[in-house]
């Protein structure tokens, strides 16, 4: 199911683009400027067989971070010469199998940053302060006045953030945490030079787990991060410690994750993404020291915006024999890997 492209872009450019969703302006615009841009128009996410048969052709395709982008499916477009993936992570495409078919494919990161940082922080807050519970009691008429003792919280100020990665994201969190007087311990493979002049410290894993009060998850979905947070690693945190996870799902065991908050393991856990995106699991659900939000993190009408235009700007480049400026496979192009 796609509407119909509209034969060549504006600019006279004979190659085809199939966005498996509508991106926001200004990125579709800027397609269509460029290319005869055929966009799928069904109101769940495409099957890998609707993105074979929308994309039939094209030399570029547009996905959505919820979108397959397999071996298989590139197999079926011999044409593909580009993918520019709509988000910052790209563990839905097949990075391996994208450089071997010589398709250069992008992400976009920076636009997003501190809009997915904001969200982490709501995140941290509503389950320091039990904000969900709070809610919920109002919105269920039992708010029958003022309690001392009434939905009591964990305190965020002086108390510590453990960040399990240290990319931008991360970085951006970390920068909030300053404002509550926070100190800042930080896992990653590389130490932060800036971050340590700002007194943020950089520990192994175990230690972030062991020492911090919060910890919020901010590493990219690799077969090495996969279920990284597992039962082992929620068994070293604290029994008043709290995770957040804005990353991706499957870097924690949500089976391990639902052990760890029915038996006191950790204090409570707020998840912006899930295991099995979009299914939630209903025993989760159905925890009260939970916060789930449905992957929101970059959900602000400019970072949206942002990363449509970078996406387009990068398929633009991509398909005009230029380096898009986001190109995440570099090594497609024989060039070194970015930062
Ligand atoms: C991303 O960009 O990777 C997010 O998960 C969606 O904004």
């Amino acid at each position: 199911m796609s509407e119909p492209a509209a034969g060549a872009g504006l600019l006279g450019s004979p190659e085809s683009v199939f966005c498996t969703y509508p991106i926001p302006e200004p990125g579709l615009f800027i397609l269509r400027m460029h290319f005869d841009t055929g966009v799928f128009s069904g109101a769940q996410a495409p099957a890998p067989a609707e993105i074979v048969q929308g994309a039939a052709g094209c030399a570029g395709l547009v996905a959505l971070v919820r979108d397959q982008v397999s071996d298989e499916v590139m197999a079926a477009l011999p044409r593909l010469r580009a993918v520019a993936n709509y988000g910052v992570g790209y563990d839905n495409v097949d990075l391996n199998a994208a450089s071997r078919r010589g398709v250069l494919v992008t992400n976009t990161p920076d636009v997003l940053t501190e809009a997915t940082a904001d969200l982490t922080w709501a995140l941290l807050l509503a389950l320091a302060r039990r904000l969900g519970e709070g809610e919920r009691m109002v919105r269920a008429g039992k708010f029958h006045g003022w309690d001392p003792r009434m939905l009591l919280g964990a305190d965020v100020s002086g108390a510590t953030l453990g960040l399990v990665g240290f990319g931008r994201i991360a970085h951006a969190v970390a920068r909030r945490a300053q404002g509550f007087a926070m100190s800042v311990i930080y896992s990653s493979r590389r130490e932060d030079r800036q971050a340590e002049s700002m007194g943020m410290v950089r520990v192994p894993l175990e230690r972030v787990l062991q020492e911090a009060d919060f910890v919020s998850i901010h590493v990219a979905l690799t077969p090495e991060t996969r279920h990284l947070i597992d039962a082992g690693a929620l068994r070293r945190m604290r029994p008043t410690a709290y995770l957040i996870n804005t990353s991706r799902g499957p870097v924690v065991d949500e089976v391990a994750l639902l052990q760890a908050l029915r038996e006191g393991w950790i204090a409570g856990a707020a998840l912006d993404v899930y295991e099995r995106e979009p299914d939630v699991p209903v025993a989760l659900r159905r925890l009260e020291n939970v916060v789930l939000l449905p992957h929101l993190g970059s959900a602000t009408r400019n970072a949206r915006a942002g990363m449509a235009r970078l996406c387009a700007l990068n398929m633009v480049a991509a398909l005009s024999g230029q380096v898009p400026p986001n190109l995440v496979n570099r090594d497609v192009l024989g060039i070194g890997v970015r930062d």
